[in-house]
């Protein structure tokens, strides 16, 4: 996620001429975002566009906004608001918002900011080539926001996507668009509508197409990944079958997916997991809480006690896994008890890594019209609470690989340490060594000489 704040995007060390011909990007949001945004400068090159670094510079600047939480929705609202100046430095310039607040809030940012030209929602992103060239050619606010339809349990009308992407490494690929869980909090089935599977053909194409590029990890995206393949037309393959198939295209040497569901975990999949050579040890759970009635609440259709079967049948099952996992505190009504309820199952299970989130309202969904809010001071005081917690079991069970050796895909260079190389072990450890640069892109054994709460020192066997 880019994380310039508004101020900072608009106000760069000396102010750069606006230059035709080129585009800006902002992106907020999750991984499905940003794969969006990578969608959508295809297009842009497609027309002849070229990226620059400031919303100054360019001549298309496109919002790619989230709803998930309130925050990143009021940073965009913020940047549309300031971008009105902007617009009057540079006339030339068309403001397209995009993503999952224009899915949903299309008319009310349209009020509030007349200057946006057009809105593009989340149902397909092969519109934006015509809104741009429209918008070019005639001032007049479009939108559109129509999601591909479902009829009755299958939707055959999925858009096919801009397969030009090039030189990868790791790349994500959405394999399911939309949710059907309707989790209490969760503005997700609003945004990007009815759970819909892509056809396995466009999936193995799309991948085929990227490890001959010279991509070796494909990370597999959807809302509830692993339940790919319901309502699957005749042809297509259920989840862990379209594990076993991506594992077969030469060069792809990892697999990684996000998130799945945890009452959807087939033991076929866990079984893959375990054999399948290209799938990676590592997989993310999401618990949301650890109290019983709260997950009642947020309807999540599981217990403590049944996820902790899950995951023990994937301990069981899969030497070596590791696990991260999503909490919210604070969700409406939460009580102190409860709270510690999920601080108390943080201990049990053990996870290596945990993202934590203060509950945020989402008008329009179940739990955001409750009345019984958690106070915000409370929210953040249980979240740092939380985060400690959580951080105490990674750096112990870190300490646990000091002297053992690791396989790590190395991706970059480190951003802080000058001959420092760095990338993810198959438990998704991040990893640091001493060592050149033509090693990036290269898969080969650390040991682990030091451990840290973000991930381990080692050196090259
Ligand atoms: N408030 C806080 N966190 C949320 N998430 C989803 N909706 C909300 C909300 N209203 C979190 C969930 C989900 C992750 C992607 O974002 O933990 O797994
Ligand atoms: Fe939201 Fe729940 Fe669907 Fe995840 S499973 S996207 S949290 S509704």
């Amino acid at each position: 996620m880019t994380t310039l704040s508004p101020r900072e995007l608009l106000a760069p060390k000396g102010r750069p001429e606006p230059k035709p011909g080129t585009y800006y990007i902002q992106t907020w949001g999750c991984q499905m975002n940003e794969e969006d945004s990578e969608q959508m400068a295809l297009y842009l090159q497609d027309l002849g566009f070229t990226p620059v670094n400031s919303v100054w510079e360019a001549q298309i600047v496109l919002l790619n906004t989230c709803s998930v939480r309130k925050k990143p929705e009021d940073k965009a609202f913020s940047l549309m608001g300031e971008l009105r100046s902007l617009k009057r430095y540079n006339p030339e310039m068309v403001l397209g918002v995009c993503g999952c607040m224009a899915q949903t809030r299309a008319n009310e940012i349209r009020h509030r900011n007349p200057h946006v030209d057009f809105v593009l929602g989340t149902g397909d992103l092969a519109l934006l080539p015509g809104l741009v060239t429209e918008s070019l050619q005639t001032r007049r606010f479009r939108k559109r926001t129509e999601l591909p339809e479902r009829k009755g349990k299958v939707v055959t009308d999925i858009p096919r996507r801009h397969l030009g992407r090039t030189g990868k490494l790791k790349a994500f690929v959405p394999i399911q668009y939309g949710c059907d869980k309707f989790c209490t909090y969760c503005i997700v089935p609003k945004t990007r509508g009815r759970e819909r599977s892509r056809p396995t053909a466009e999936i193995l194409e799309e991948v085929r197409k990227l490890a001959d590029q010279g991509t070796q990890e494909i990370t597999l995206l959807g809302q509830t990944v692993n339940s790919y393949g319901k309502n699957l037309l005749e042809g297509n393959v259920p989840f862990a079958q379209l594990l076993w198939q991506i594992s077969e295209i030469p060069g792809i040497e990892r697999i990684r997916y996000t998130s799945p569901y945890p009452r959807d975990f087939s033991q076929e999949l866990v079984e893959t997991i375990r054999d399948c050579p290209a799938v990676m040890e590592n997989v993310h759970l999401p618990l949301q809480s650890g109290d019983d009635e709260v997950l009642r609440e947020m309807r999540r259709v599981y217990t403590v006690e049944s996820f902790i079967e899950i995951a023990t049948r994937i301990r069981e099952t899969v030497p070596g896994v590791t696990f991260s996992t999503d909490i919210i505190v604070g969700f409406p009504g939460e009580t102190e008890a409860q709270f510690e309820s999920t601080c108390q199952a943080v201990r049990d299970i053990r996870f290596d890594a945990a993202f934590t989130f203060a509950y945020s309202t989402r008008p329009g969904t179940p739990a955001g019209d409750r009345e019984d809010q958690i106070p915000r001071e409370e929210k953040l005081r249980r979240l740092a609470h939380l985060i400690e917690v959580q951080n105490d079991i990674t750096r112990d069970i870190n300490v646990a690989y000091v002297d053992q050796e690791l396989e790590v895909l190395f991706d970059s260079a480190s951003p802080k340490w000058p001959g420092t190389i760095q990338g993810y072990s198959r438990e998704f450890k991040l990893v640091q060594v001493q060592g050149s640069e033509d090693r990036i892109g290269r898969i080969a054994k650390v040991k682990v000489t030091e451990s840290h709460l973000w991930g381990f020192s080692g050196t090259l066997v």
